[in-house]
């Protein structure tokens, strides 16, 4: 049990939904083992509230944010400050509140980065196929061009995947609808597949992105949907011989670099990776 005090500095997590999120769970046991006085609670805001929630950031000095669907991109106009990097990519996971200045960071980014690093994956001239446009597909897109690689973006809303192709002005980035027919197309040629958008997560643990048949077993297929760990299209993605990679990476050092952020401490990776896995495991 945590003890609460007058001392006690808040962190936690805004997006609707959150009911399934993971991030309090590994947050707090790390805080608790560390020692450290520092709480993080889980918030559902609404669309329409967005803007007095960050005002209530302020008003009761909550240390620190991390912000997840729906809110990465729509939540910049309501902070003082924006990182170099959340300034290009366009959306937000992560505020600090220093003496009521907030500054916005992306964590996904640099998180997605070092979850690649760690599987040993060099995206440079790789053809990489990325579905959804929101503000996680955003920030992976924008750290593989930076990588050198080659990009395709598919997304329900055609209009969002070339809004997030804009970005990149100096390269060429495709940008498609997410249907089969460009799926079956792009699948063909691709290295690695990476689902960016919701499809899949709890309670619709049946649906996938993209159909069984056109899984191969010369792809690298990571879905950053964490809960549950295994996907249906990372299950399928195995069963094609594919290499997978959970989206538990990418949470994981998300997290770490928010933590980071936060409270000055270096993050103890592998005691959160035993706590992500023991509280999703749990759920
Ligand atoms: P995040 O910040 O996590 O990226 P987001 O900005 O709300 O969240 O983006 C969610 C992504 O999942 C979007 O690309 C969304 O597609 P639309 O732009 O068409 O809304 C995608 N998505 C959500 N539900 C989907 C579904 N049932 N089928 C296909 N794509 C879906």
């Amino acid at each position: 049990m945590l003890t609460i005090s007058g001392k006690t500095r808040y962190c936690g997590v805004i997006g609707d939904p959150i009911e399934h999120t993971a991030s309090p769970a590994m947050h707090n046991a790390v805080f608790k083992k560390l020692g450290l006085d520092y709480v993080y609670l889980p918030f559902r805001v609404k669309r329409e509230e967005l803007g007095k929630a960050i005002e209530g950031m302020r008003a009761l000095n909550i240390r620190g944010l991390n912000v997840t669907i729906p809110h990465k991109v729509a939540v910049i106009p309501f902070l003082d400050e924006l990182d170099g990097l959340a300034r290009k990519i366009g959306a937000v996971n992560t505020i600090v509140n220093d003496d009521g200045v907030l500054t916005g960071y992306n964590t996904d980014a640099t998180g997605f980065r070092q979850a690649l690093l760690e599987r040993g994956i060099e995206p440079m001239g790789k053809k990489v196929v990325i579905l959804g446009a929101g503000g996680a597909s955003r920030a992976i897109s924008f750290i593989l061009a930076e990588q050198g690689a080659n990009l395709t973006i598919l997304n329900r809303t055609p209009d969002k995947a070339r809004q997030c192709a804009s970005m990149f002005s100096q390269r060429e980035v495709r940008a498609l609808e997410l249907n089969r027919e460009n799926l079956v197309e792009v699948l063909e040629k691709a290295d690695i597949l990476i689902n960016a958008t919701s499809v899949g997560m709890t309670p619709n643990i049946d649906e996938t992105p993209v159909p069984f048949n056109l899984l191969k077993p010369d792809l690298t297929v990571f879905d950053i949907v964490y809960n549950p760990i295994k996907t249906r299209l990372l299950r399928e993605a195995e069963q094609a011989g594919a290499k997978t990679i959970t989206g538990l990476d990418m949470l994981l050092w998300q997290g770490a670099l928010a933590f980071e952020k936060w409270t000055g401490v270096k993050a103890p990776i592998e005691v959160m990776r035993a706590e992500v896995i023991k509280g999703l495991t749990r759920s």
